[in-house]
């Protein structure tokens, strides 16, 4: 056995006295050694009850003790990235309660935090370091169940005492708490990107999820389901796990449940060549998981073995619970979206049509002043030479933009994209562009073929993707019957569709297809080009929070999980344009600014003539 870590524990939760802190304790190479709590009498009671050295009252005081190399982290989810990365900072390895994270890019952030320090840092959840889990990836690895048809998985528990996980503001709901882990065991035997999701799930008055139903499909062809839900009942000690994988030769189904202790018992069934049934019981021994991943954290941290839960997965996690999460109404708004590839897009970019008119490239370089980073134009702007100057004299590197163009549709068909993209890039001065969309569907609503150039553009568009010469690929102003029939012949499925969207115009019917869809809508005009903003309903909502009547309708788009691209020509509308994450619009302002009269359209339309 390799040196012994001294580790400290941040809080006093039931997670932690119950599960962790036990487990620990016979952890080999594991020291309890530093409590902390909010209360030093709690923290206190916490020494004495399991033997730990020391007690402190706050968590900055136990971060402080050079002693502690390593923390564990059982807070709400809310407050896990404020204290993992100062853990970090303070130079402590962190293994963090799950979800460790609110979001993909909080998560992200978290990891960066984890490579500048120096430190590890890993997700805790247990259950994937059962010798159960591992026994079960083994058997499907092997292929004695064939290749995985469908899994279906469940986690439901009965009453939760007032806690955090009832309020959303603190990364409460059933999805978070425990739908993380039907995702963690699906996403640890099904290897392949998804292909669709579908999702729904019952909010309470609070906005949190107690009762959620997930379909999963990847590209490979497998399929996943699993409920999720908290206070199902009044009963607090009962619980109900479901766990069954099917594969093209056999299944395996299981009494499992997620967080077991003792002896497992689970049946394989193996089809025989005559179509006979092989049916074979193996048991497997479940020690305590909470001091299996204790152990496995003490040995990365002594570099014998990398974390077993890495980053990779823990994104990838995290990135099917935003989406899940999206999917059933309850996303928070967003600073940042991410897509499956990674490429992360500002919520916020700055609309450039119309913009440099007045002062040419100056209003881009203030636009970047002012902190835009994802800048929105399109070859038909007549602008991009003056924002490739403006960003080759910004004091900001090109890595750090987000620039996106379009092709406008008398550029449809194979050559003129292609000549339409190197035109963007060459006056850009860029090698790759960020975003790459088709602007419109057609120039002229009578045109009968519309759909096969749109079709051999978006070939060109996917050849671009793959060859990294455009990061994400996407659409403009198509609505659903559009979008079908170019994803009959779709390689890879368009990512984002750019539409007229501001309180006044909303679009509903095309935002359900692209919810259904996995794809992402930004909103142009989203201050519906200014006529919005006298709108008598938006100021009196803007008046009882305080802010601009362009914030309440920026704030709406965000809140409803659409980014934006509004276009100003001050720096104070610019500013005032990015302030828009310190407050929340209620339900009942969502739902007036969703159900307003038709106002603000621009009277641009796909199928009518421009
Ligand atoms: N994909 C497409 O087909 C398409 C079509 C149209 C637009 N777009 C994109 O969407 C971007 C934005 O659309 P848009 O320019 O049509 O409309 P918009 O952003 O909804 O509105 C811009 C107008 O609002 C004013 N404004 C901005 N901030 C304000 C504030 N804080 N208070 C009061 N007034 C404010 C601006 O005035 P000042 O400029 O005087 O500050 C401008 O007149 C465009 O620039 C373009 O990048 C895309």
């Amino acid at each position: 056995m390799g040196r012994s870590i001294k580790w400290g524990v941040l809080g006093t939760a039931g997670i932690a006295r119950w599960c962790t802190i036990p487990g620990m304790k016979t952890a080999e190479g594991c020291e309890l050694y530093a409590i902390a709590g909010r209360s030093l009498e709690k923290a206190e009671s916490f020494r004495e009850m399991f033997g730990f050295e020391k007690a402190y009252k706050g968590y900055d005081a136990l971060l402080a003790d050079p002693e502690v190399e390593a923390v564990y982290i059982p807070l709400p989810n809310d407050i896990h990235a404020e204290w993992v990365v100062k853990a970090l900072n303070a130079g402590k390895h962190v293994l963090c309660e799950k979800p460790m994270a609110l979001n993909e890019s909080e998560m992200r952030r978290m990891f960066k935090a984890a490579k500048d320090n120096g430190r590890i840092l890993m997700e805790a959840y247990a259950y994937l370091h059962s010798p159960f889990v591992s026994e079960m990836k083994k058997i499907v690895l092997s292929g004695e169940i064939g290749e995985i048809d469908f899994i279906d998985t469940a986690f439901l528990t009965q009453d939760y005492s007032e806690d955090f996980r009832l309020h959303k503001e603190l990364g409460g709901g059933g999805i978070y708490d425990v739908g993380c882990y039907c995702t963690t065991m699906i996403l640890s035997l099904i290897d392949s990107p998804i292909d669709y999701i579908k999702a729904d799930a019952e909010l309470d008055e609070n906005g949190v999820d107690h009762m959620a139903s997930v379909m999963l499909r990847f590209k490979n062809g497998a399929r996943a389901s699993f409920s999720a839900g908290m206070c199902l009942g009044t009963d607090t000690s009962d619980r109900y796990d479901r766990f069954f994988v099917h594969g093209s030769k056999g299944y395996i189904r299981s009494d499992y449940e997620y967080n077991q202790e003792g002896e497992i018992l689970y049946k394989i069934t193996v089809k025989s060549g005559s179509g006979e049934r092989n049916l074979s019981v193996r048991k497997v021994s479940a020690a305590s998981n909470y001091r299996l991943e204790t152990e496995q954290m003490c040995r990365a941290i002594r570099g014998e073995e990398k974390p077993h839960i890495t980053e990779e997965f823990s994104l990838k996690n995290m990135r099917l619970l935003d989406r899940i999460l999206d999917k059933v109404g309850f996303t928070t708004s967003r600073e940042e979206y991410i897509f499956d590839n990674g490429v992360v897009l500002p919520t916020i970019g700055y609309g450039s049509y119309m913009s440099t008119s007045d002062r040419g490239a100056a209003v881009i370089k203030d636009a970047i002043v002012c902190g835009y980073r994802y800048i929105d134009t399109a070859s038909f702007y007549g602008n991009e030479e003056l924002i490739g100057l403006a960003v080759t004299e910004s004091d900001i590197t090109r890595d750090e933009l987000f620039i996106a163009s379009k092709v406008w549709p008398t550029d449809l068909g194979r050559e003129k994209t292609l000549q339409s993209f190197e035109e963007s890039c060459r006056k850009l001065r860029t090698e790759h562009l960020d975003m790459l969309l088709i602007h419109w569907p057609k120039t002229d609503p009578n045109d009968e073929n519309w759909i096969e150039k749109v079709r051999e553009s978006w070939k060109v568009f996917e050849e671009l993707y793959e060859e990294g010469r455009v990061r994400v690929i996407g659409l403009s102003n198509f609505l659903p019957h559009h979008i079908k029939p170019l994803l009959e012949t779709a390689k890879i499925k368009p990512m984002v569709d750019q539409l007229e969207l501001h309180a006044g115009y909303m679009q509903e019917y095309a935002l359900a297809y692209l919810k259904d869809e996995g794809i992402l809508p930004i909103a142009w005009s989203p201050l519906g080009r200014a006529k919005m903003i006298a709108d008598e309903e938006i100021t009196k909502i803007a008046s009882k929070y305080g802010k601009t009547n362009a914030q309440v309708l920026l704030r709406y788009l965000i809140q409803r999980g659409i980014p934006v691209v509004p276009k100003a020509s001050s720096i104070e509308r610019m500013k005032e344009n990015l302030d828009v994450f310190g407050f929340e619009l209620s339900e009942e302002d969502i739902s007036v600014l969703s159900c307003l009269p038709q106002s603000g359209w621009s009277g641009e339309h796909p199928d009518l003539a421009r």
